[in-house]
């Protein structure tokens, strides 16, 4: 038996990767003022269908979903943001005064192609700010973003872009279905139809003969009614005093068709075609639709399958939590012995490990090698004799004799 396609197994020495990451994320939005939600990972299918839009790839082909033994249809959650708002208007957040200011990390699945980067059960660490339409509180979570990513000295890009808004998107949608159909002989299967459903989703096609189409059409921020224009003018402003250096990419559309006016997205060079770490936008109205007050809504979610793909490796040998001590027994009672020392020493916070199966002391301090402790204490019957025991200091090989009250205070003092 092995995992099924698109899903996979991590491992500790991995899972070691995404701690250091999920600590950072959980500091940083400390930082800012959020809290953490948990949604469930399965919800009812219309949910989805409603919040995210019936002619995204999501819903179109990349939902699990299935009907229960009670006959309601689920879905394993192919993104968070539609959940946190239903989780809004179900617990009536609106009426708390402050702007709820939420974060999750958990897994998303979406039924795609398998590629590099690409997974069926993919991780996310997202945030969603309810309430406010201000660029300010957009700026905000971009620098956020980045804060969060700041420490892993990845080299990313900042794309934004404004989609419109149910006043001024329509009449660029106009417009570009009349070039799309004039185009229509030189577009994929996907695009002919997406021109009659839904024109924007054109913009956000990969397939390689669509793409000398796509560079020759209007770009939606020369059509931008003053409602949409002044906010991402005035998000343009926020991030240069912030310092933070962006590129305005008109055909950046997203894949979910919650978005209005601000979209954005961080990407990675090193990702190869699946480049976006992160991306997320604006989303006022989809409380509405999914039958709540009306709310704006911001947030992003950055995939954290992805960020620890492309972790540089000073970062990576980092994150391995390494023992303080390792505790080498040679004989029935210097195991007793190393299991009651180990007690105390855990119990003034120190992490020990030993070896149950340890073999001679060779085979032990090998070990006590490979998985990186800073020290080892080494009990024999002679030091059990004696109460006294030998420790070495990996790093230097410095080796020394202690009781047990003189190892806790050294303990005490590096720590
Ligand atoms: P999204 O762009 O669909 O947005 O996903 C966000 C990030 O999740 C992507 O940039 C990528 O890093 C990661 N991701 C997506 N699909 C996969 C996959 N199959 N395998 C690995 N990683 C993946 C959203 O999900 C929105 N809910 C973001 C948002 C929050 N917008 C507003 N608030």
């Amino acid at each position: 038996m092995s995992t099924i396609p698109g899903t996979r197994d991590i491992l500790p020495e991995e899972m070691a990767l995404w701690h250091l990451i999920e600590e950072q994320a959980r500091r940083v939005f400390d930082l800012y003022g959020y809290k953490e939600i948990r949604t469930p990972l399965l919800e009812a299918t219309e949910l989805f269908a409603r919040g995210i839009g019936g002619d995204t790839d999501i819903v179109r082909k990349e939902m699990y979903t299935f009907t229960d033994q009670g006959g309601i249809s689920m879905t394993l959650r192919p993104e968070a943001t539609a959940s946190v708002v239903r989780a809004y208007i179900e617990h009536h957040m609106y009426r708390g005064g402050e702007l709820p200011q939420l974060y999750y990390i958990g897994p998303m699945f979406r039924h795609e192609k398998k590629q590099k980067g690409r997974w069926r059960q993919f991780y996310q660490i997202g945030a969603e700010v309810l309430g406010s339409d201000d660029p300010a509180v957009e700026a905000e979570v971009i620098e956020m973003v980045l804060a969060l990513l700041q420490p892993f000295k990845i080299k990313v890009r900042l794309l934004i872009n404004s989609v419109g808004c149910a006043q001024c998107r329509p009449r660029y949608v106009e417009i570009l279905r009349a070039e799309l159909r004039m185009a229509a002989d030189s577009l994929c299967e996907d695009c002919r139809r997406r021109t009659e459903t839904n024109p924007l989703r054109v913009l956000d096609c990969k397939v390689e003969s669509c793409q000398p189409v796509i560079e020759q059409l209007p770009r939606i921020t020369d059509h931008l009614g003053e409602e949409c224009a002044q906010p991402f003018l005035r998000l343009k402003g926020h991030l240069e005093d912030a310092k933070i250096g962006y590129e305005v990419v008109p055909r950046l559309v997203r894949g979910l068709d919650y978005y209005i006016r601000t979209a954005f997205e961080i990407v990675s060079g090193e990702l190869g075609a699946q480049n976006a770490l992160a991306g997320g936008g604006r989303y006022d109205g989809l409380s509405e639709i999914l039958g709540g007050p009306p709310a704006k809504g911001f947030g992003f979610a950055m995939g954290l399958d992805r960020l620890v793909m492309v972790l540089p490796e000073e970062v990576r040998a980092s994150a391995a939590k390494k023992p303080e001590i390792f505790l080498v027994h040679l004989s029935e009672p210097a195991m007793r012995k190393a299991m009651a020392i180990a007690r105390i020493l855990r119990g003034q916070g120190s992490a020990c490990h030993l070896e149950f199966d340890g073999g001679s002391l060779r085979s032990q301090m090998r070990l006590a090698n490979k998985i990186g402790a800073r020290h080892v204490l080494i009990i024999g019957d002679d030091e059990l004799a004696r109460d006294r025991y030998t420790i070495k200091r990996m790093e230097d090989s410095t080796q020394w004799d202690v009781s047990l009250p003189e190892l806790t205070e050294y303990l005490k003092s590096i720590s």
